[in-house]
């Protein structure tokens, strides 16, 4: 039975990207050697890494004076990796504490200076983007998580501040465009729209070495791979080839634009299936939704094993939420179909027909509709 695969990371990559992935680690593009064997500072491998840098530059706009990085220990290195590089001991770096990445990386910067907690959603279960803050002009830089994977919440709007900004971009860099220069360094594991786990992209101004007083060792130091490439030890070689292959199939179907319509599309047909089913509901607050994973959770708690059992069984994979928090998580990252997440609404539903019976399901739909034509006929004010 085909999977239909809403996992949260690692996540569905293209059909295409993991056929040609397979074929190289047989043979690399005629050249008789697995891509498991080459040199990581052969020509070969040279190439895939300078255009899968090109590749992001062209794909996000990146403007001239930023870095495009390939490094490892995943996105949770970054959240020391940052404050080693920014934060000097004594001195202040501002945090949104949106959740549980959040506070790892608030966890880790304590090690290195002050940290400022200038919001915080916790006080309602991570489920909304705080709004209202101020954030210090002495404040070394301001770090934000753009999008919640574990709660569902998103940052539609990057705060407006005149210090420098730090996003953790993991689960929705590449889904939607954005403005690189807004930002002083950007990181994100890959393996939610890039790639496989292994490898974690870093795009960061060049001239973020030096912001420091303190002396780094030489691998967590940002100018040793600025410096060097991202090849100052070996890479990883096949994490690196599938990410380029992801970015040419990004280029190749249309680019961030395209897929940041298609993604608002499956966001909003999940979420619509959410919210007129009486069975469910969703978790975060609606303008802070994430257009990536959707959080929601069933009004009947005993229902939620079976639920997941059935949707197991019909080939959803993926849709237990993160173990601290529970509900339903459906990830809808760039690889996957709208059909999927059309066959995911029809499965909802249908769970719904068979628990809350036909009669309690159809009536409210039916008034949802009258409801609908009437606005189109008189004007809409739901939106206001
Ligand atoms: C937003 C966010 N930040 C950080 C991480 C941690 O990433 P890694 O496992 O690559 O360290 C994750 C993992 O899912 C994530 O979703």
């Amino acid at each position: 039975m085909k999977k239909h695969i809403f996992n949260a990371g690692p996540a569905i990559l293209p059909d295409e990207v993991l056929q040609r992935a397979s074929e190289s680690v047989v043979e690399y593009d005629g050249s008789d050697m697995s891509l498991l064997t080459i040199s990581h500072r052969g020509k070969e491998f040279e190439k895939i890494l300078e255009e899968s840098r090109q590749m992001v530059k062209d794909l996000l706009g990146v403007p001239n004076e930023y870095d495009v990085l390939f490094l490892q220990g995943g996105a949770s290195m970054q959240f020391c990796m940052v404050p080693y590089n920014l934060l000097d001991d004594g001195k202040t770096a501002s945090y949104i504490d949106t959740g549980s990445w959040a506070n790892k990386a608030i966890k880790e910067a304590k090690f290195f200076g002050n940290v400022n907690v200038v919001a915080s959603s916790e006080d309602d279960g991570y489920t909304y983007i705080p709004k209202d803050y101020t954030i210090s002009d002495k404040s070394q830089y301001l770090h934000i998580t753009t999008n919640n994977t574990i709660y569902g919440t998103q940052f539609h709007q990057e705060p407006n501040t005149y210090i420098p900004l730090v996003a953790d971009m993991s689960s929705d860099l590449f889904s939607r465009r954005i403005d690189p220069s807004e930002f002083d360094l950007i990181y994100a594991g890959a393996q939610k729209n890039l790639g496989p786990a292994g490898v974690t992209l870093v795009i960061t101004k060049k001239d973020i070495g030096n912001r420091v007083k303190r002396d780094i060792p030489t691998m967590l130091d940002y100018q040793t791979h600025i410096d060097k490439g991202s090849a100052f030890n070996t890479p990883p070689v096949f994490a690196i080839y599938v990410c380029y292959l992801t970015l040419q199939w990004l280029r190749d179907n249309g680019g961030i634009k395209a897929m940041e319509e298609t993604n608002k599309q499956k966001a909003a047909t999940l979420y619509e299936e959410i919210d007129k089913n009486p069975l469910f509901k969703g978790v975060a607050h609606q303008d802070d939704r994430s257009y990536m994973n959707a959080t929601f959770v069933i009004n009947e708690p005993g229902l939620e094993a079976t639920f997941l059992k059935e949707a197991e069984q019909e080939g959803f994979s993926g849709l237990k939420g993160h173990r601290s928090v529970g509900g339903f998580r459906a990830s809808l990252y760039n690889a996957l179909p709208i059909e999927e997440v059309t066959a995911l609404g029809r499965f909802i539903l249908d769970s719904c027909y068979l628990r809350v019976g036909l009669l309690e399901v159809i009536v409210p739909l039916f008034f949802q509709a009258l409801l609908k034509i009437q606005y189109s006929i008189n004007g809409s004010h739901i939106s206001k």
